[in-house]
């Protein structure tokens, strides 16, 4: 039988957000994604695309089920140990970029590099913030930059520590159509080329076609 591999596997995980109404924002659902494969998440405003990516990049905690890992199980790890793991192997492009203000591009990029107690190669910074064209930005604060400059910083800091599963919440949200090619065609490079794992959420479909396997969710609930 073959003894299939997974890099990020969720076993039966819901989410519930509580308040008056309770949102059943993901119900029940599992998943997995194998080494150098390009996903992409489609599906409406609201369905659950978010709260799907947060959950698999263990920067939310699902109410019930399992998340492995490259075969281990994070569910159970404590809090420090779960920041490490998520550090070195996970690499996350927020939906709202979540830059430091009073970071520059360089420093955002470089931050999660020197959390984890490294130096950067600033040569392969640069030439990777070329590569999105945003090294004009260089050492402007997110102020002083565009939308589209702030989501290619964002990118540009989730590829810098060359982690091995990359999750992007619409990574080309806010970019024109020729910067949204760029970083798709990056990202797609990523998991060809490096075998990197490549989750995408998207509500584009010139975007989704970049992936090799698309997911659809509606109303929390998942289906391919
Ligand atoms: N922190 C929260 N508290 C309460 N409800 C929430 C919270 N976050 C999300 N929700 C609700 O859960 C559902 C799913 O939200 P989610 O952000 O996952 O959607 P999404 O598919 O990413 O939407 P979009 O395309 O607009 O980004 C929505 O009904 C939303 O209102
Ligand atoms: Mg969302």
């Amino acid at each position: 039988m073959e003894n299939r591999k997974y890099v990020l596997e969720a076993k039966g995980i819901s989410r519930t957000y509580k308040g008056e109404v309770p949102v059943h924002a993901l119900k029940e659902t599992n998943i997995a994604f194998r080494e150098g494969e390009f996903a992409a998440i489609v599906g409406k405003s609201g369905s659950g695309k978010s709260t799907l990516l947060r959950i698999l990049a263990t920067l939310d905690v699902s109410d019930t089920g399992e998340l492995y890992i490259e075969g281990e199980n994070v569910t159970a790890l404590n809090d420090a140990l779960l920041a490490r793991f998520r550090r070195r192997r996970i690499g996350f492009i927020y939906q709202d970029y979540n830059l430091f203000p009073e970071y520059t591009a360089y420093e955002n990029v470089v931050f999660p590099i020197h959390l984890d107690g490294r130096t950067e190669d600033r040569a392969a910074i640069e030439a990777l913030m070329d590569k999105l064209g945003i090294l004009h930005c260089r050492d402007k604060f997110p102020h002083e930059m565009s939308g589209g400059e702030q989501q290619k910083t964002s990118v540009a800091r989730a590829l810098a520590t060359e982690p091995a599963i990359i999750l992007a919440d619409e990574p080309t949200g806010n970019l024109d159509s020729e910067s949204a090619r760029n970083v798709a065609e990056l990202l797609s490079f990523c998991s060809k080329e490096y075998r990197r794992t490549i989750v995408m959420v998207t509500h584009d479909q010139s975007m989704a076609d970049y992936a090799e396997r698309i997911i659809r969710i509606a109303d929390g609930v998942v289906s391919e």
